[in-house]
């Protein structure tokens, strides 16, 4: 294995990635939906933040059936978000701020409007009929009983050929065969045009959904379902580091880029296999593990409260399985989680404290931060009041299916506001202006409410902001070696709610104390607290004071370093 610390090779590994979700960041042309104009009009606010690189949500052609990640032409921009023309300049002056970008790369499927789909779906002997699943039925039904992961049948009946397509997403996303070699060769084709433009790396959409096991066997179907999970027949399937060594050997190989891949379904074991240096796979992976840990059995609509115990576990197991074999990414956020502040924080009289705590026990772990648009502000999920104001098609699908299948309607709207992906979609806040700056027009999705509190401006003039907060944490990782390189160890794991960990490097220590809850918290731990005299404060969210005892405000953090 490499070691990394002077190794320009990986860069990634000191920096802090930004994520754009292009629709809802900035509109410069008054139509309501974000742009690329609107993105280069912002992008010193980012360098002002600190962040090196930008992972851009798809920007790519698409009918928009899932905001983008259906893409009709992977080598043409959305004419909503621009042209070519303004992707380049904004590449260059990206570049030219010393901004990195990493673009969205959506595989797994395309969308049906993709002129390989319109292909394959024409006729049984068209070139590109096996670009694609196409089945044919089994006793008058679908070829499998595979679930789509946004409801309803994992596939889809096509009556110019009278055969089913595969679909794990929606019926709009029809999943490419990767078992083809010319889909492969297609791909890498496409990713060297974006390569070649000089962008600096992908996020790789659902990628270990790409090997599916042959046969497509059925699931196994729980009582008073009418689709099973099928996800242990594609997840990390058969071939997929076949493919995955592939793609590296073939394209990734031949850059200096940056590679993360979106992989549900992934265990720590896993992420060894796909982020260790030596078998050039990917430079590291998201985890879904602590991203369910408030879900009860059933799926992410199943509400259920965290235990912060589970957390803990679940977090120091990834930063001890991955330490020296590969790399972490580190995130609360993205489009399609709602915002951590109102999910493991307090969005109300501690939106600012627990805001700043969560990014800090986040950001003294191992592995790349990622920080997803108005996270940085403390921005909160919403509640609209009627499903008309909704526009993601995954909440759109559950609410249709959960009436049907006889649920409250309070429970389902609950459901929507506490794990909704249109939480994230909400344009961002630049300022108290109307529609806070995002847009002269009226905007395509509502925007949060609560716009004329908590907004960029706002951020900008107070020095105790999350953004100033967000901005010290992410010089201090370029900075101090000891965030990028040390070990990990979990302290009081018991602790009902204070997460405590200690990071250990060449003869340093950082002791990490982060309070999950709005109470008063102790630490009964007399030799930590004789550790902590002889160490400085590195970063807290309250005013800086010696602890006599151990004891913590509601959602205080403070982060000690010793040399
Ligand atoms: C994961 C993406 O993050 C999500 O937004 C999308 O709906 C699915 N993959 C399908 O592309």
């Amino acid at each position: 294995m490499q070691t990394f610390a002077e190794n320009n090779v990986e860069w990634w590994k000191k920096a802090t990635v930004y994520q754009i979700y292009p629709r809802s960041f900035m509109d410069s042309n008054g139509d309501g939906i974000g742009d690329i104009q609107g993105i280069i009009s912002k992008l010193d606010y980012l360098k002002e933040l600190g962040v090196e690189v930008i992972w851009l949500s798809p920007v790519y052609d698409s009918p928009n059936d899932d905001n983008g990640y259906d893409i009709r032409d992977y080598e043409n921009i959305m004419h909503e978000f621009g042209t070519m023309e303004d992707f380049d300049l904004m590449l260059a002056e990206m570049h030219k701020r010393g901004l990195k970008l990493v673009m969205d790369l959506v595989v797994n499927h395309t969308s049906d409007e993709h002129d390989w789909f319109v292909q394959s779906r024409s006729s049984k002997d068209n070139p590109y009929r096996d670009f694609y699943y196409w089945r044919p039925g089994k006793d008058g039904k679908e070829p499998n009983n595979w679930g789509s992961v946004f409801s309803g049948s994992a596939w889809e009946y096509d009556e110019a050929t009278e055969e089913y397509f595969l679909h794990i997403f929606t019926k709009k996303q029809p999943d490419l065969n990767w078992e083809n070699p010319k889909v492969r060769e297609e791909v890498y084709k496409m990713m060297r045009f974006w390569l070649d433009k000089g962008i600096d790396g992908f996020r790789m959409d659902v990628v270990n959904f790409i090997s599916k096991v042959p046969g497509l066997p059925d699931g196994d179907l729980q009582p008073g379902q009418l689709y099973a999970d099928g996800g242990k027949y594609y997840l990390n399937g058969p071939r997929i580091h076949k493919f995955m060594q592939e793609m590296h050997r073939e394209v990734l190989s031949k850059y200096n880029i940056m590679t993360v891949g979106e992989m549900p379904g992934t265990t720590p074991e896993d992420a060894v296999l796909y982020t260790n240096p030596e078998r050039k796979e990917v430079n590291m992976i998201f985890t879904f593990e602590h991203m369910d840990l408030d879900s009860a059995p059933g799926g992410k609509w199943n509400l259920k409260q965290l235990e912060l115990i589970d957390l803990k576990d679940n977090l120091a197991k990834w930063q001890i399985g991955l330490h020296g074999k590969g790399w972490n990414s580190l995130y609360w956020n993205n489009h399609d989680q709602p915002r951590i502040v109102s999910r493991f924080g307090n969005d109300k009289e501690y939106r600012t404290e627990s805001a700043k705590m969560l990014a800090t026990c986040l950001h003294m772990m191992q592995g790349t931060p990622y920080v997803y648009q108005g996270e940085e502000i403390g921005i909160t999920n919403v509640r609209f009041e009627h499903l008309a104001d909704y526009r993601d098609v995954e909440i759109l699908n559950m609410y249709k299916e959960r009436t049907q299948q006889g649920f409250a309607y309070e429970d389902i709207m609950e459901s929507i506001y506490v794990k909704g992906r249109d939480n994230a979609r909400t344009p961002m806040q630049w300022d108290d202006s109307e529609n806070a700056g995002f847009t002269t027009g009226e905007p395509w999705i509502r925007m949060n409410p609560r716009y004329t509190e908590i907004n960029v401006k706002q951020a900008l003039e107070d020095k105790h902001s999350i953004f100033y907060y967000y901005q010290k944490l992410i010089s201090l990782r370029k900075e101090m070696d000891i965030m990028t390189e040390g070990d990990f160890r979990l302290l009081h794991r018991e602790h009902p709610a204070v997460f405590a960990y200690e990071r250990t490097w060449n003869n340093e220590k950082l002791i990490v104390l982060c309070n999950f809850s709005g109470e008063n918290q102790t630490i009964e731990d007399a030799a930590l607290l004789e550790e902590t005299k002889k160490a400085a404060i590195l970063i807290t969210n309250y005013p800086e004071e010696a602890k006599e005892a151990f004891a913590l405000k509601p959602y205080e953090a403070v982060v000690y370093f010793k040399k």
